[in-house]
């Protein structure tokens, strides 16, 4: 298994780009079902996540072209199946994107469970239940999903919690039902509004994504059209707090700073100097130890959970004691432990997590148990002295495009053993 090896110690300095969003190709890729006419999407991030739902939307009938850049160009005309397997499901969560637009397009929809998950038990029951509200009838039957409907019917459908993901599925879906979908307390990522803009190019009419209250008109069919997907937030900020944790000074071109705001502000509390332009941002450290924050997650435009982890890392080397409490999923620690191999000085208490930083983190090896957890103990490394051995990080392929040479490109000693 392959493996990532970090001399650490080095501060980072240079530019890198940042790739395509992978929370919002994923459900632009499963949306593009919805279409029978052809599209072209750009600034698709190489992947392990990508390559998943393409190889899904590959099975369904549909037909793919990949570029060696990073475009796709998807043609939904002829799809044969609406089976999502459970081999490909249980390797990606969101792989329940396809349901909402398979269900819509055909009528019909057998996706897989997705099964356990090493952040938390994340069910998917708002999804069900709003596809249900629409007129779905869904069935679970040996670990399936079976959900039908001749048309799915607009209604107004109030979530019960904040999710991702449940808002985009119910949004594809009432893409092409009869009448009017209002979905209220939905997620206000802006993954869900970028979602929204590509399925509008289409031709769909959708108002307020971005907003907790999406109004969704039902048309008869989608058309085709190009769409280029928004920089990805959270391989930023993982970048930021990379330079910070080792003291370093970099800027990151192709980027949003106005989608990072609440991990902006905690970088300059850190003692980070931040500059950002339209589409760039620069954080200079200035060569001083970073000081510890408190962090709260919960949806956007709070602070991201997908953050949560690497901002762990730079309070473990940071100056004073910072408190990191964990709203979103019920189980997202599991980098604790490996922090603490590495010398962090961190201790529990339900789902807060209180840090007490020292100089003095030290190279160890150490095993990946989830994408944003292996970021954390990258960005360790990076800043402990001596050699860290990252495992399994087949997570870290999952939602970083070629990470070890953009870190490389910024003048970390790391490289992969095959
Ligand atoms: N939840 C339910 N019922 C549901 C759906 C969600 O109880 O039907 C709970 C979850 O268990 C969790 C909370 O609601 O406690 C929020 O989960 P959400 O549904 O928002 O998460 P998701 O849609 O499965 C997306 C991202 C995650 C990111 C979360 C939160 C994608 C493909 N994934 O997941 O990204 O952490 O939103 O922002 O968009 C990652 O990139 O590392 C990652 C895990």
């Amino acid at each position: 298994m392959e493996k990532l090896i970090i001399q650490g110690n080095h501060p980072l300095n240079g530019e890198i780009k940042i790739s395509g969003a992978k929370n919002a190709a994923l459900p632009i890729l499963a949306a593009s079902l919805l279409s029978q006419s052809s599209i072209q999407i750009s600034n698709i991030p190489h992947l392990q996540d990508v390559t998943t739902i393409v190889s899904l939307l590959g099975q369904m009938g549909a037909n793919i072209t990949l570029d060696e850049r990073t475009n796709i160009e998807v043609n939904a005309s002829q799809l044969t199946s609406f089976h999502a397997p459970y081999d490909l499901v249980r390797t990606m969560r969101a792989s329940i994107l396809v349901l909402g637009p398979l269900l819509s397009r055909l009528g019909e929809a057998e996706v897989s469970l997705p099964g356990g998950c090493a952040i938390g038990t994340r069910p998917v029951d708002q999804h069900l239940k709003g596809l249900q509200a629409m007129g779905a009838e869904i069935q679970i039957e040996r670990g399936y999903i079976k959900a039908k409907a001749k048309q799915l019917r607009g209604t107004r459908i109030v979530m019960d919690i904040v999710t991702v993901t449940g808002t985009e599925n119910i949004m594809m879906a009432g893409v092409l039902a009869k009448g009017q979908t209002i979905i209220q307390n939905a997620a206000r990522e802006p993954e869900v509004e970028d979602l929204a803009n590509f399925l509008n190019t289409l031709g769909a009419k959708i108002s307020g994504a971005g907003t907790s209250t999406i109004v969704i008109d039902g048309v008869e069919k989608l058309g085709g059209g190009c769409y280029h997907v928004l920089p990805d937030r959270i391989e930023t900020g993982t970048y930021l707090a990379a330079a910070a944790i080792t003291s370093g000074k970099i800027k990151l071109k192709n980027t949003r700073p106005d989608l990072l705001k609440s991990v902006l502000v905690k970088l300059e509390e850190a003692g980070a100097e931040i500059e950002t332009g339209i589409d760039w941002i620069s954080l200079d450290m200035k060569g001083k130890r970073p000081r510890a924050v408190n962090v709260s997650t919960a949806p956007y435009p709070a602070f991201p959970t997908d953050m949560q982890a690497q901002i762990m890392a730079l309070n473990a080397v940071a100056e004073g004691s910072g408190s990191i409490t964990e709203t979103v999923f019920e189980n997202r620690f599991m980098h604790v432990q490996e922090l603490q191999r590495m010398g962090a000085n961190i201790s529990l208490k339900g789902n807060t997590a209180i840090c007490t930083g020292t100089p003095d983190l030290h190279g160890a090896p150490v095993m990946a148990t989830d994408l944003r957890a292996s970021a954390s103990l990258v960005l360790a490394g990076l800043a402990a002295k001596g050699e860290t051995v990252i495992n399994r990080i087949y997570h870290i392929d999952r939602g970083y495009e070629c990470i070890e040479e953009k870190l490389a490109q910024l003048g970390a000693r790391i490289h992969r053993l095959p």
